[in-house]
């Protein structure tokens, strides 16, 4: 097959940058990474690009191609050849870039290696000459998590890092994950601890950019929605971002709605909701808010506060009440088939929930 492509060069050393264009002929089954061999094999060996198993395993390959981060090595380039259209490839985002489309990975080390990405001793021991046996079960909780090739496509795309690049990032905060639900750790309330600080858990913006670009189907958003609700479980409720979320569920289960009026309250506190009175104000008399008193209660309500009881039932606080993707719910009903009572319940929540999508955090 015949297909173009135009490529972002860039040089470190000298800060010059160029959309160059390309032109190959490729066998149909190539994918990115193909065209990118055979570009630099043929045409321009100066081209830097990372790769190593080609199999989707290592992680190396990420890069954007069209503005959106793909694996190189997974990217079938026949259908695009088809439409004639001519793809852009440029480096990941949210990393600096050496030199085309190899990218600084440090500070992405540097986050992960913030997690603790090892199992901490304090566990309970086994027997003498026994193993610990986990229930798949409990492993379900992290089995996506624990999917992740370090690859960076969440990262490149994260909005809030791209706001703040100090905030950890989808790609760590699922490794911390990974680790606060593994019951061989020794160190859960640490961990949450650690993860609900400054540019942690509660600085994401749940755009689900990382959910949507990750090739491995870690859903990293999912990941840190599973953080949130074992912190607050746990009783780690202190950031603004917990105390939201927490007032997001009493809202809805005292009135059945959200009284977004006295969300500045509930979550900054009385002293920076006085600082805010005139702005306030000014929204109230142009009908922006509804008065506060007496609260509006939603028709509804019994629905409401009858769907916040059986969550309780079921006791599916923490990790075990966040609604995963479809993918991850198919998992756990075939994992979960020899046990016919649990496998129940976790079927009937997501529809009650609304049916398969992302994260809640509470
Ligand atoms: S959902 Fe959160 S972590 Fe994921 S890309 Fe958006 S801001 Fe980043
Ligand atoms: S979560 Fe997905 S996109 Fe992010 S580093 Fe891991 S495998 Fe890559
Ligand atoms: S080369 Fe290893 S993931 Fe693409």
């Amino acid at each position: 097959m015949q297909l173009a492509l135009k490529i972002w060069r860039y040089d470190g050393a000298t800060g010059d940058k160029a959309l160059r264009e390309y032109e190959v002929d490729a066998p149909e089954e190539a994918t990115l990474l193909d065209v990118l061999d055979l570009i630099k094999d043929r045409q321009d060996g100066t081209l830097a690009y990372r790769k190593s198993c080609r199999m989707m395993i290592c992680g190396s390959c990420g890069m954007r191609m069209d503005g959106a981060a793909v694996l190189a090595c997974k990217t079938r380039m026949y259908e695009i050849a088809n439409t004639g259209h001519v793809p852009v490839i440029s480096a990941m985002g949210n990393l600096p870039v050496i030199k085309d489309l190899v990218v600084d990975m440090d500070p992405f080390w540097a986050k992960f290696k913030a997690m603790k990405p090892y199992l901490q001793p304090g566990y309970e021991e086994p027997p003498d000459d026994k193993e610990f046996r986990i229930s798949q079960e409990r492993m379900n909780v992290i089995h996506k998590e624990s999917l992740c090739i370090n690859c960076g496509c969440c990262v490149s795309e994260c909005n809030a890092m791209d706001a703040e690049p100090e905030f950890l990032g989808p790609q760590a905060l699922a490794k911390g994950m990974r680790f606060v639900g593994d019951p061989r750790d020794g160190a859960k309330a640490e961990r949450l601890d650690l993860y609900s600080g400054e540019h942690g858990i509660w600085e994401c913006t749940r755009c689900y950019f990382c959910n949507e670009r990750c090739p491995k189907g870690v859903d990293p958003r999912d990941a840190i929605a599973k953080l949130g609700a074992e912190a607050m479980k746990e009783g780690i409720d202190e950031d603004m971002g917990a105390k939201h979320a927490n007032w997001f569920v009493t809202s809805a289960k005292t009135t059945g709605w959200l009284r977004e009026t006295e969300l500045v309250p509930k979550t900054q506190g009385i002293v920076s909701s006085i600082k805010e009175m005139k702005f306030a104000m000014g929204l109230l008399k142009h009908g922006k808010v509804p008065p506060p008193f007496p609260p509006h209660v939603a028709e509804g309500v019994k629905e409401s506060r009858a769907l916040f009881d059986l969550v309780k039932q079921q006791g599916r606080d923490g990790a075990a009440g966040i609604v995963q993707g479809e993918r991850a719910l198919s998992r756990l009903e075939h994992a979960l088939e020899e046990d016919p009572e649990h496998a129940a319940a976790s079927r009937i929540a997501p529809e009650q929930a609304g049916g398969a999508s992302g994260g809640a955090d509470a």
